[in-house]
């Protein structure tokens, strides 16, 4: 059962909140001012704070930064018939879910609780997720709920038990080489390493060499024998990354390596038979490549015995939420962090931008809140104006309530939706599917209020 303190200090409006909860099944509590509240609080734990803000004594402001401290997870909602923007503002920085301005209907007070129950639950499944991770902490580990993950999870899990060549192909950052590494993971060569080599960042010579290793004198400066990256791979796997990039020469030579399964060291002569697992990923189309010369039809065709498509993750939103839990417990242990979760509005907007460096980003975007956040939650504030700005998804048309893009048609679209509302901003927010708290930060954002 749920349990909620309602603060407020008018005895029948109380009552009225009271009851209505209890018809719901919430178990309730009341305080009649806000020393009594803080007192109750100090007492127990609650799931929900319900407060006034106008109260004798300690006001809600003041109780919520409190309740907050003394238990993170209790979610609070405030109510006031004083509603300013700022209020709201500082309300929410300051860790409120939501903010209702008197009078308001029950229905919308109910709706307003309920989803503070949700927001409470979620709470709750994050903690438990946050002790699971600490203990199994992976950096290798790959964070999924889409079904566009699952399908690629599916086929590392079967590509991983044969030895057969697998082409990982998708967009900059969006999980290539973790992909690598899970199949070489799951697979029987796993005590065995896997050998990276990165092709852009070496040029044509040295390529060659660190691939197939050369003889004592084979060139200027080759002055011991090296094994190359394949000897060394021998019993593993060995990842090419960024395959596209590999020069016509390279090209012939690991074709050969792949259908004869054996290779010269530079400047030598003697055959070397290995027995190697290839791995490589690419970002660009190497269809493309083939059809305009630039890549070997017949390599392509060796490489692409299994091909593995890592989709962007704009086509992937189901898998935002339990990535940034997983940035959130990977960088929320660094110092001065208190941010440990992330307010929906702030969510919403990271599901509704279009991520072109995909994971990478958003990797980095939640690194980066977590450093601004100042309370115990990221919020939109604490977000990149590339993210909050403009992104399609974003921005509302306040006629058909579809979504475009671009910061000046967002400000529009809020012009318009008050407009049609007649200034109505709870209305107004509805029509364009936004929560009033989301509603009146963009306002503000635009500066409008
Ligand atoms: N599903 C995921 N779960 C957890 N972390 C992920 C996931 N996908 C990507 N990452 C993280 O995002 C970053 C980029 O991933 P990775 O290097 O595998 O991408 P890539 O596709 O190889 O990118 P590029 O094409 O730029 O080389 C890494 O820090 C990685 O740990
Ligand atoms: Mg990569």
């Amino acid at each position: 059962m749920i349990s909620v303190l309602v603060a407020e200090d008018n005895e029948s409006f109380r009552k009225v909140l009271r009851e209505s909860l209890l018809r719901e099944d919430y178990e309730v509590d009341e305080a009649r001012d806000g020393r009594e509240a803080l007192e109750k609080l100090g007492r127990r734990h609650y799931d929900i704070l319900v407060s006034d803000v106008k109260m004798p004594g300690v006001d809600g402001l003041e109780l919520l930064k409190s309740a907050r401290q003394a238990d993170p997870d209790t979610v609070v909602i405030l109510m006031t018939a004083y509603g300013t923007v700022d209020l709201a503002v500082e309300a929410m920085k300051a860790g409120a879910l939501d903010f209702l301005s008197k009078p308001f209907p029950v229905e919308e007070f109910m709706i307003t609780v309920g989803r503070a129950a949700e927001r409470n639950r979620l709470l709750r499944e994050n903690q438990s997720l946050k002790q699971n991770l600490s203990l199994h902490y992976d950096a290798a580990k790959i964070v999924w709920k889409s079904r566009g993950m699952a399908e690629v999870m599916e086929l590392v899990r079967k590509v991983s038990q044969s030895t057969s060549t697998v082409l990982i192909t998708g967009e900059s950052g969006t999980g290539k080489e973790l992909v690598a590494h899970a199949i070489h993971a799951q697979s029987p060569r796993s005590a065995r390493p896997m050998v990276k080599v990165s092709i852009p960042v070496l040029s044509e010579g040295v390529l060659e060499s660190e691939l197939f290793g050369h003889e004592k004198g084979s060139f200027t400066g080759a002055l011991t024998r090296k094994p190359g990256r394949f000897e060394l791979a021998d019993g593993g796997t060995i990842f090419l990354d960024e395959i596209g990039d590999l020069t016509p020469a390279v090209q012939v030579k690991l074709l050969r390596v792949l259908q004869e399964r054996e290779f010269e060291r530079v400047g030598g002569t003697v055959p070397l038979k290995v027995d190697v697992r290839l791995i490589v990923a690419t970002r660009s189309n190497l269809r493309d490549m083939v059809r305009s010369g630039k890549f070997r039809e017949d390599l392509y065709f060796r490489l692409n015995v299994v091909n593995i498509v890592v989709l962007p993750l704009r086509e992937r939103l189901d898998d935002i939420p339990p990535l940034v839990d997983y940035f959130l417990v990977k960088y929320g242990s660094v110092a001065q962090c208190r941010a440990r979760a992330i307010t929906p509005e702030a969510m919403e907007l990271l599901q509704a931008y279009s991520w072109p460096g995909n994971v990478r980003e958003l990797e980095n975007v939640i690194q980066r809140a977590l450093v601004l956040a100042e309370g115990e939650y990221i919020t939109p504030s604490d977000l990149p104006a590339d993210v909050t700005g403009g992104g399609p998804g974003v921005i509302i048309d306040p006629v058909g309530g579809g979504r475009t893009g671009g910061d000046g048609e967002e400000k529009a679209g809020i012009l318009g939706a008050l407009k049609l509302e007649k200034g109505n901003r709870s209305r107004a927010a509805a029509r364009l599917g936004l929560r009033r708290t989301t509603f009146l930060y963009k306002m503000k954002k635009h500066g409008l209020i």
